[in-house]
């Protein structure tokens, strides 16, 4: 399967947690702009002090500075039979550099949204803890780890608490998916590439649906 596969979703829609299942079980690399961006807020140059303004406010990366990453990472040879996209594209800008991006690769693209009404995010997102080692995604509310606050695997893991997870921030997080984000469902689904599934339910049936939505013909 040579696939771009392009998950979609507002924050906390499960995005993340589907798309390292897609990376385990079909073995594509999965490219995450959110976590690039993070790794690089990490380290002291002006740049990294710009990235976490950005990130812990909730607007967007500038698509200049997107696009670059995005570009460098899927240029790398685990990307040549395919790879996950998880929160990227996310501007019209970013759709069409991905459009010219798959031309040139020859990879055929199919954006999958993971459907989940905002009233239920809110929870996720404030629920969410990462491990700091092997970024294994729980949730307090929904997933939590067998002891209280460390990785299962690796339990000398506190597990960390994403800046942008907070009540105040998600409201930017959400407005920002509303206005930026959304349109280009539409734009999927009017060149009908587009599969939405249920994200409202389990995990695993989740990823029963996006598995068969991405390997099927449909
Ligand atoms: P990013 O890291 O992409 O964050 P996001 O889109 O807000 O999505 P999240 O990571 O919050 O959620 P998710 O959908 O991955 O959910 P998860 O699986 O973790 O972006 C962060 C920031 O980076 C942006 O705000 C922006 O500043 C910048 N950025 C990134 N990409 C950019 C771009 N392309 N352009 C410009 N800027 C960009 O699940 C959430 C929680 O729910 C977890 O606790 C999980 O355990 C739980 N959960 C998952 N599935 C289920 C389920 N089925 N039932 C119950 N609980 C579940």
């Amino acid at each position: 399967m040579l696939k771009i596969i392009v998950l979609m979703g507002a924050p906390g829609a499960g995005k993340g947690t589907q798309a390292r299942l897609l990376r385990e079980r079909l073995g594509l690399p999965h490219i995450s702009t959110g976590d690039m961006f993070r790794a690089m807020k990490e380290s002291h140059t002006p740049l990294a002090e710009e990235l976490r303004l950005i990130l812990d406010s909730g607007v967007l990366v500038p698509d200049e500075l997107t696009i670059r990453v995005v570009e460098e990472r899927t240029s790398k040879p685990d990307c040549r039979n395919g790879y996950v996209l998880d929160g990227f594209p996310r501007t019209p800008a970013q759709a069409d550099m991905l459009e010219t991006l798959a031309a040139g690769q020859g990879h055929p693209l199919v954006a999958v949204l993971v459907d989940v009404p905002f009233d239920i995010l809110e929870k996720r997102v404030t629920g969410r803890r990462n491990c700091p080692v092997c970024g294994e995604i729980y949730n307090v509310y929904f997933k939590p780890p067998k002891f209280d606050e460390v990785c299962d695997l690796h339990p000398s893991a506190k597990l960390h608490r994403r800046a942008d997870d907070n009540a105040e921030t998600i409201k930017t997080r959400l407005a920002t998916y509303g206005q930026e984000t959304q349109p280009l469902i539409e734009y999927y689904e009017r060149t009908s590439r587009l599969r939405r599934v249920d994200g409202t339910r389990g995990v695993e049936a989740i990823y029963a649906d996006i598995e068969n939505a991405v390997t099927g013909d449909k």
